[in-house]
């Protein structure tokens, strides 16, 4: 079996970025696919992102990888803070996911992740119980046919990779992203994700964080 077969047959247990609700050509079928963790995306504001990456730009490392903290006048400084922007996503999510109203989100940290070609997230999952990825950067020239670079079913080089169970059929296990610029997503902290490297020049830019929450 060549290597573009064997990504094809894995490609059944790939979740549609674009559209997370199965679609059917039959009328009168409905499809429910009710489990699994909730990931939401939103855009953050242009505003927020200019106040991050401006502190992050002071230090960055302009040729290695880099990780380091936000400090707090850059999570609660500011109207409206980065951290009631998010706070107010939260809110909206504990609604969504489980009915509940948020009392308050207990920020452990924020932290931005700086990185530079051939560097791998490993997949991890994060402490606390609710986690967000914000992009900050993407590289500005990525080697051509970088999009088709599959590591394993879809794991595309650069991209956000959640990964939830085992390879099960008729069950979704991976759902991939491409990195936006403002493309903030919050899930669980348990949720496994991680990225494989990406080829080319520039920087892609992350910040994370981690929260507890407490929930009326
Ligand atoms: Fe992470």
């Amino acid at each position: 079996m060549t290597e573009q077969q064997r990504t094809r047959r894995l490609r059944k247990y790939e979740a549609n970025p674009e559209n997370s609700s199965p679609s059917s050509s039959n009328a009168g079928i409905e499809l429910l696919s009710p489990f699994g963790p909730l990931i939401t995306k939103t855009k953050l504001s242009v505003e927020l992102i200019d106040k991050i990456n401006l502190f992050a730009d002071q230090h960055i490392s302009k040729t290695e990888s880099s990780e380091f903290m936000l400090p707090e006048e850059i999570v609660f400084g500011g109207v409206p803070s980065l951290a009631d922007t998010i706070g107010r996503l939260i809110n909206d999510y504990v609604k969504e996911a489980e009915g509940s109203q948020l009392d308050r989100a207990i920020y452990e940290v924020f932290w931005i992740v700086s990185q530079y070609q051939n560097t791998p997230s490993p997949v991890h999952f994060h402490s606390g119980d609710i986690s967000g990825v914000l992009f900050l950067k993407v590289p500005e020239k990525t080697d051509p046919g970088q999009e088709e670079r599959n590591y394993i079913s879809g794991r595309k080089a650069g991209y956000l990779n959640f990964i939830e169970g085992n390879k099960q059929r008729f069950s979704k296990s991976l759902l991939s992203v491409k990195p936006e610029v403002g493309d903030f997503y919050l899930f669980p902290g348990w949720l496994l994700h991680g990225a494989e490297p990406f080829i080319g020049e520039g920087e892609r830019r992350s910040m994370a964080f981690n929260a507890t929450l407490e929930v009326k």
